[in-house]
């Protein structure tokens, strides 16, 4: 491995920002362990509709097929909120870029620094420790893309909406199996959710899961829980979950819980790994921070950009199967915040940096 190629699509608000530190970051890795960068820059989200006339352009899709993985910034805001809802810039960029690239498998970990206790909206006395989980949301099944989906007008008058959730055994077997991998390389103990108590989907997902992890993996610990008590747990005790295992819709929501216990969106990378391999023969992902696009503080230096940067850090780990410089990354952003230098997300008040301050100050801890 010599040359990483990667689609670098920064997207709207605070993207282009962060995104221009978590490249300087790379930048160093790379020139540090002889590798070449060779990135290309596409439009996504409002600025390739405001630039091409829609969220997501050929020629950006083209970029992406061109890479070995998509460092994703994040899109929206409100200058486009007025579209309808199929042409708005996350539904219309986020969901055919996953559906393109089979995109199934969410990583989303869920990780509060004990420093950062105070970041969370939970009691601190319930998470002494900070927070350390991860949740694994299948992502291109489900309610999501089922068919039919369409509203109609019935004979009597009535309008009628549609979507159609479903699921074969392949595709949660495949989830599953990422499931299993991320539980082995942390505390073995994966607890999958779903509803079925009430839908047909979860029958089969927890039959599948089960019949899966007996066959594949019998050292994992694995447990089910309702979804809706799921979201209970969260709030009560999350660190009684190592790793989350869920289908498209369940995930999206519990996810964005998970997010919001761990503090500051701030700090929270993804991944979601498609079915194709790259250059490498590793899984061709795109990677995006948990966040938004956080349009009151857009333009302005102030956003966090470890959550872009700890993405970058999973593109090494999981599509250039480099684990030793993911781990450094990794290290220089919990060393940097904990020993203080951090943006206003996460200052309760204290001193605080801007966007490239904080670039700056962890690539001086990677020396
Ligand atoms: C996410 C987002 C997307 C989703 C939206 C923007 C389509 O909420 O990535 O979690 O629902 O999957
Ligand atoms: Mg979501």
């Amino acid at each position: 491995m010599d040359t990483l190629k990667i689609a670098v699509l920064p997207g709207d608000g605070i993207g282009p920002e962060v995104m221009a530190v978590a490249l300087k970051i790379l930048g160093r890795m790379a020139a540090k362990n002889g590798l070449a960068l060779e990135t290309a820059e596409a439009d996504v989200g409002g600025i390739a509709i405001d630039r091409h006339g829609k969220a997501l352009p050929e020629a950006s899709l083209e970029t992406c097929s061109a890479a070995d993985a998509i460092l994703f910034g994040s899109v929206g805001g409100p200058k486009w909120e007025s579209l309808p809802p199929k042409e708005q810039p996350e539904r219309a960029s986020l969901l055919p870029l996953r559906k393109h690239f089979s995109l199934f498998a969410n990583i989303r970990p869920g990780l509060l620094y004990p420093q950062l206790v105070d970041a969370s909206p939970l009691k601190s006395e319930r998470i002494p420790e900070g927070i350390d989980m991860v949740c694994i949301r299948e992502l291109t099944g489900g309610i999501y893309f089922g068919q039919p989906k369409e509203t109609t007008t019935l004979p009597d008058g009535d309008v009628q909406a549609l979507d159609t959730m479903v699921y074969r055994k392949s595709e949660i077997e495949r989830i599953t199996e990422v499931g299993i991998r991320t539980a082995r390389a942390r505390g073995k103990r994966l607890c999958s959710v779903d509803k079925a108590n009430v839908l047909e989907t979860s029958v089969l997902w927890r039959k599948t899961v089960t019949d899966y992890v007996k066959a594949n993996a019998p050292e994992i610990e694995l447990t089910h829980m309702y979804v809706d008590n799921a979201a209970m747990q969260l709030a009560r005790d999350p660190n009684q979950f190592d790793v989350l295992l869920t289908e498209n819709m369940f995930g999206d929501i519990l996810s964005d819980e998970m997010a919001v216990i761990c503090g500051s969106l701030g700090m929270l990378s993804s991944a979601s790994l498609g079915l194709t391999h790259n250059r490498f023969d590793l899984p061709y992902g795109l990677y995006e921070p948990a966040g938004g696009t956080a349009p009151d503080i857009a333009g302005k230096g102030l956003a966090n950009p470890c959550a872009q940067i700890l993405s970058a850090a999973m593109m090494l780990r999981f599509s250039f199967g480099r684990n030793d410089l993911a781990d450094q990354i990794e290290k220089a952003v919990r060393d940097t915040v904990t020993a203080g230098t951090r943006t206003g997300d996460i200052a309760f008040g204290g001193k605080s940096v801007g966007t490239e301050e904080m670039g700056e100050a962890i690539l001086q801890r990677l020396g």
